[in-house]
């Protein structure tokens, strides 16, 4: 969700202001995907690499997630929405944490789309965290497959992302999904993610049916 700070920039706000006009758009993305047939979203919210932005502008993030979460998780709960977090709770004050898991397991038996939010989340950490899970049941029999690797992700139980939207214009992966993104399509929109709306999301998904996805073989395969 990229372009919060320019987007504050450009209207002279300070940039938390960005950060919060990039929460009122979620609970209308949410159902447009949704509403598309869609049914796992991943937001990347917080990086683990974001700890090196500034102390004031790192506690605004979290305290804003601590508000969102709030805020939204009744609705989220009554649309169906099963919540869940992809990262490490570690690092968060305790509030955050229960803030976090109590809306997983508020949410826990919804059959409607599953939404991911990525937070203190990073791909090579979350690779490590499995191969030292492994390393753990390394008297296992078994080599360690495809299928074992991904079952030992945060994303267990979540299908590899047919699409990765990146807001604001950036081309570049940003530690997000490295092993799930294999054979992800690639999208960039110049747009903000505060001005991220339902025509944005209708381009984008426009520009995916008309990829070719063929995953290394020759025949176009769903
Ligand atoms: C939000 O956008 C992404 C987060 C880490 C919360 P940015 O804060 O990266 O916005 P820009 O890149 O400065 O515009
Ligand atoms: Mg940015």
């Amino acid at each position: 969700m990229d372009g919060n700070g320019r987007w504050a920039q450009e209207r002279g706000l300070p940039r938390l202001q960005g950060h919060r006009a990039g929460t009122e758009n979620i609970r209308k993305v949410i159902s447009s995907f949704a509403g598309h047939g869609v049914r796992y979203l991943t937001l990347y919210a917080f990086s683990v690499e974001n700890w090196r932005r500034p102390r004031a502008e790192v506690q605004g993030l979290l305290s804003l997630l601590g508000e969102v979460i709030d805020r939204e998780v009744g609705n989220l709960h009554r649309e169906g929405v099963k919540l869940n977090h992809l990262g490490t709770l570690d690092g968060l004050s305790t509030r955050l944490q229960k803030r976090v898991l109590s809306a997983m397991d508020r949410t826990r038996n919804n059959t409607g789309i599953s939404l991911n939010l990525a937070f203190n989340y990073g791909g090579r950490q979350e690779i490590l965290m499995a191969v030292n899970k492994l390393l753990e049941q390394a008297n296992s029999p078994h080599p360690v497959d495809e299928a074992m690797f991904s079952r030992t992700l945060y994303t267990a139980d979540v299908p590899d992302p047919d699409l990765i939207i990146r807001t604001a214009g950036e081309l570049r992966m940003s530690n997000f999904l490295l092993w799930q993104s294999a054979y992800s399509e690639y999208y960039s929109t110049s747009t903000y993610w505060p001005d991220f709306n339902e025509e944005a999301i209708e381009a984008a998904l426009q520009a995916y049916s008309l990829r070719q996805r063929r995953f290394g073989g020759l025949k176009q395969r769903q």
